[in-house]
């Protein structure tokens, strides 16, 4: 299927082009083809910036409303004037594509011509944006602080702009071998997924759901053959805010029942009898793929019972600036870790028959306006860090993608051609769906760009209005868009309902309402949350991570314990007494936001401890208020242990805590910790710190204290808090957790900080001139001394590498035997459908094979990491991880490990040759127990 021949836009000079389909593909097609009063081309694009310029903001959003009627008789009249609205959106995305397509020829700074008209024709509907879930909670106040540059919207572009919208056509991904290789390429369907151990980075073979998806997409095309224009829109549109029972709605459609779509990453949002599972980041903190994909199938299983066909997550955004508020939603600050998290997620959540949402696409790596800032970003940094976990999520089958709030080069990420089109869907052969954030759409032009469902449907929360919806079906029968390219926008949605077996009769239906959750008549009540808390426990007690500990823990039959500070006990309004999480006063369990659940219970730390001490007859005592030091100077002294718990908090924009507008205002501790701490060190000489943190802190007013004795950094790990603490403290669980960023000892030493300020209608520049180096691989190249290193994490036994192995793996996949000797040859992967995720550059392509063994006295698992070391001509950090497995073992235990390598991992991104090329001289490799303690090294042999 072809979704267009292109499109030539002279700016200001010539007409805007219609979209030319060579001929209608459906019945429906053709009949809408003979409605007359269709006109047959857009307004000349002068007259649109006329009527842009002064256009008022009011206007831009008085759109047509949502489609409500599929008779195709209402539609003559819609046809035959287009509101100002929609000319501005075609403008607008015109305008952002171009933009777009110059930015992937990193051409940055001659963006900014474009970028200023981009800017002037979006900020109107920028600002008029209202931030989602405002209605559910208080607005951010802007902060004006520092100094952070505009783009001032007063260019002005004369030249002509050929804006090459390539035609994205639609071949199984990975594209399939001919000769599918028994344990290289195996055929997969979501609900039976390779185990994790068999992880293609463990030398596994590689999923190939390219018939899944191809019998997927056949029926969808059928059913989407039997549809009006109108029908197929309605599967695109949701149905606005609060339309229906779940965070995001699509309506019925003929037999179709419908699509409930629903929060959140941690599990399922807005309803009761649901597990609150442990945040993304400390899942990622476990570095253990099994509790990765554990996690995704309960969450994947609850959303399931509940009636939800979207759950809306992973969310995958780097952790590029360590106060982002978001962070803690996804995996940590390394793409590979990230990457490799999102892949057991979906594979886990899908194989429980949920659609996945992998989000938020991409670059909204901070909070603070994040609807009106534009990350600029290169080309090659773009593909290494931040698209890559997408690719793993393609890799595993992902149904859907939710492009986010920002600009990515000075054009929307729901109107970027380049991403959406080019990498996501071309580069990565993405057969799913690409969903709108909630009001990211800015207008009808973007389902060229590539996006496919708009949510929550409406341009503003109930404004009865859609940049889809009506507007669309007006713009398929003016010409200005192609109906082929909305029968694949159909298509793709169906097609991930059939992939997960969504269309069964026995599929549960709806039964909680998100909005009105005391509803008698629209809540059942179900509870969905089997026996999952155990899994939570054990990824509470496997993602805590030990920092310090000079002995002291794990703790043996203390005589007595104070437990101190505010993290230690519940909250005074209880697990959900702030709406969304918005709130910290006790245990810290998930950051605020949309990216919670309701707790159905919390267990908090003072109480698991309390339980855990009677059994040794320790004497347990408390100080849960973190201002009044003198009285904690007194409580604690002369106990055996004193154990402060801290934490730090954040969330998303729409909520603001205590001056923290969603981002972290700093790198500080909250509650006076560092005051606490010191003040309990100085009157313990046995103070253990605990900190529950959504991400990296600053300890280093304490930490070298002689009295702090141990530190734990125990993430946000949900509903068994408690429980999973006591089981680190007390050793029923080894830690084995690793840190998914560093621990910097400034926060200057950090290579990306928060850009705050900007007016009203200004769109923030948020240069990414770091590049590829984020976290570690900044430490590293600048020699810079964390606290705690990214990786680093210790354990109550010790572990010794040995016996060093590389080789590489026999290929004789016939089919792609000329695409691996180009590759080895120096040659980049060819620009093709899917060519990103073809499975012959991800098979196992070196094996590096060593042995671990427990030393220590007790048993363990350890996180062996392997860095690879680029030669210097290659432009890489000088250390980046590809790969990490988890090994228990027993006390004097040895295991061999065995991590894989494939042409993909060894690769590094051409933007000239736009292709994925090896780059040449000796690349270097060591295994080791953290990102800066190697203990192993090799060549690799290709
Ligand atoms: C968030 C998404 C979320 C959506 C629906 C948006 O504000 O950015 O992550 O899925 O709301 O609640």
């Amino acid at each position: 299927m072809k979704l267009s021949t292109g499109l030539r836009v002279a700016l200001g000079l010539v007409q805007l082009a219609p979209w030319v389909d060579a001929a209608p593909s459906s019945a429906s097609e053709s009949t809408l083809s003979t409605l007359s009063s269709a006109p047959s081309s857009a307004p000349p694009v002068s007259s649109v910036f006329t009527s842009v310029a002064s256009t008022p903001s009011s206007a831009v959003s008085s759109a047509v409303p949502i489609t409500s009627s599929p008779s195709l008789s209402t539609l003559s009249s819609g046809v035959s004037s287009v509101p100002a609205s929609t000319v501005t959106s075609a403008v607008s995305s015109v305008v952002s594509s171009a933009a777009s397509s110059l930015a992937s020829s990193s051409a940055l700074t001659s963006l900014s011509t474009i970028a200023s008209i981009s800017n002037s024709l979006t900020s109107a509907s920028a600002s008029s944006l209202t931030s989602v879930n405002a209605s559910l909670s208080t607005s951010s106040v802007v902060a004006s602080t520092g100094s952070p540059t505009f783009n001032t919207g007063t260019g002005t572009e004369t030249g002509i702009i050929t804006i090459p919208i390539a035609p994205v056509s639609f071949t199984p991904f990975p594209v399939p071998s001919d000769s599918p290789i028994s344990g290289v390429f195996v055929e997969t369907d979501p609900s039976s997924p390779p185990s994790p151990e068999q992880a293609p980075a463990l030398g596994g073979p590689v999923p190939d759901f390219g018939k899944a998806w191809s019998a997927a997409h056949s029926k969808a095309r059928a059913k989407v053959a039997q549809l009006s224009l109108e029908q197929k829109v309605n599967l695109t549109t949701g149905v606005g805010w609060e339309g229906g029972r779940c965070v995001g709605n699509i309506p019925t459609v003929g037999d179709f029942p419908g699509l409930c779509l629903e929060d959140s990453p941690l599990g399922v949002r807005d309803t009761d009898f649901v597990t609150a599972f442990p945040t993304g980041i400390t899942a990622a903190a476990t570095w253990n793929r099994t509790l990765i994909r554990l996690r995704g199938l309960f969450m994947g299983q609850e959303h399931k019972a509940k009636g939800v066909n979207v759950a809306l997550g992973p969310m995958m955004n780097m952790g590029r600036i360590a106060q982002g508020g978001r962070n803690w939603e996804g995996f940590g600050a390394d793409p590979f870790l990230s990457g490799e998290a999102a892949y057991e997620t979906i594979l886990g959540m899908q194989s429980g028959g949920i659609q996945a949402c992998a989000k938020h696409y991409i670059n909204n790596e901070q909070e603070h306006k994040r609807t009106q800032e534009s990350s600029n970003v290169d080309d090659r940094t773009q593909h290494e860090i931040y698209a890559h976990p997408f690719m793993r999520s393609v890799q595993a089958g992902v149904a859907s993608i939710m492009c986010s709030y920002n600009l990515v080069n000075d054009t929307y990420a729901c109107d970027n051609n380049k991403t959406l089109n080019d990498i996501l869907k071309r580069e990565f052969g993405f057969q799913g769906y690409v969903m709108s954030d909630w009001s990211a759409q800015h207008d009808t032009m973007s389902a060229v760009a590539g996006l496919d469902m708009t949510m929550p449907g409406d341009i503003t929360f109930n404004s009865g209005t859609s940049w889809f919806g009506q507007n669309l079906t007006d713009f398929v029968l003016n010409g200005t868009i192609a109906a082929s390219r909305v029968d694949d926008m159909a298509t793709r949605i169906l097609a991930s309902w059939y992939l997960l077996k969504q269309d069964s009769a026995s599929y549960p239906t709806v039964n909680f309402n998100a909005f009105f959750p005391l509803d008698e008549s629209t809540n059942e009540h179900v509870d969905v949350q089997d026996d999952h808390f155990t899994v939570v426990r054990e990824i509470g007690a496997a993602g805590a991570v030990l920092l310090k500990n000079d002995g002291v823990l794990p703790l043996v039959k203390p005589r007595s314990i104070v437990v101190v500070g505010n993290d230690s006990g519940p909250s005074v309004y209880g697990p959900n007494g702030f709406s969304d999480r918005g709130g910290d006063d006790g245990i810290l369990a998930m950051g605020w936001g949309s990216g919670t659940a309701q707790f159905p219970y919390l267990i908090d730390p003072l109480s698991a401890i309390q339980t855990r001490a009677i059994k040794d007859h320790t004497s347990v005592s408390w100080w849960r208020s973190n201002w009044e030091l003198p009285g904690v100077a007194s409580v604690v002294q002369q106990q055996s242990a004193a154990i402060v718990f801290v934490n730090a908090d954040s969330g998303e924009d729409y909520i603001t805590v205590d001056g923290n507008e969603g981002d972290r205002k700093n790198l500080t501790l909250w509650g006076n910790a560092d005051q606490l701490i010191t003040t309990v060190a100085n009157n313990n000489n046995n103070t253990i710190v605990v900190a529950h943190s959504v991400g990296p802190a600053i300890v280093e007013a304490w930490i070298e204290h002689p009295n702090v004795t141990a530190l734990i950094w125990a993430g946000v790990p949900g509903q068994e808090a408690g429980n999973s603490i006591v089981d680190v403290l007390y050793g029923d669980y080894n830690p084995s957790g690793r840190l998914p960023y560093t621990i910097a000892k400034s926060p200057s030493d950090y290579s990306a900080q928060l850009i705050t300020g900007g007016g009203p209608n200004d769109i923030l520049s948020i240069p990414y001139t770091e590049g590829l180096l984020i976290d570690y691989r900044h430490f590293d190249a600048n020699n810079i001394e964390p606290r705690f290193e990214f990786g680093f994490g210790l354990s109550y036994t010790e572990f010794q590498y040995f016996n060093l192995k590389t080789s590489t793996v026999p290929q004789s996949d016939s089919d792609s035997a000329a695409l691996e000797k180009a590759w080895a040859a120096g040659k980049a992967t060819p620009i093709a459908e899917g060519s990103t995720t073809a499975a012959w550059l991800h098979r196992p392509l070196v094996k590096v094979t060593f042995q671990v063994q427990n030393t220590g006295g007790v048993a363990g698992s350890e996180i062996p990491q392997l860095y690879i070391h680029h030669p210097a001509s290659a432009g890489e950090p000088p250390s980046v991880l590809k790969g990490f497995t988890d090994v228990r073992l027993a006390k004097g235990q040895t295991k061999t490990v065995t991590l894989a390598l494939s042409r993909y991992d060894l690769s590094i991104w051409d933007t000239v040759a736009q292709g994925w090329v090896k780059p040449s001289g000796k690349i270097t490799f060591s295994v080791g127990a953290s990102s800066r303690d190697f203990r192993l090294s090799g060549t690799i042999p290709v």
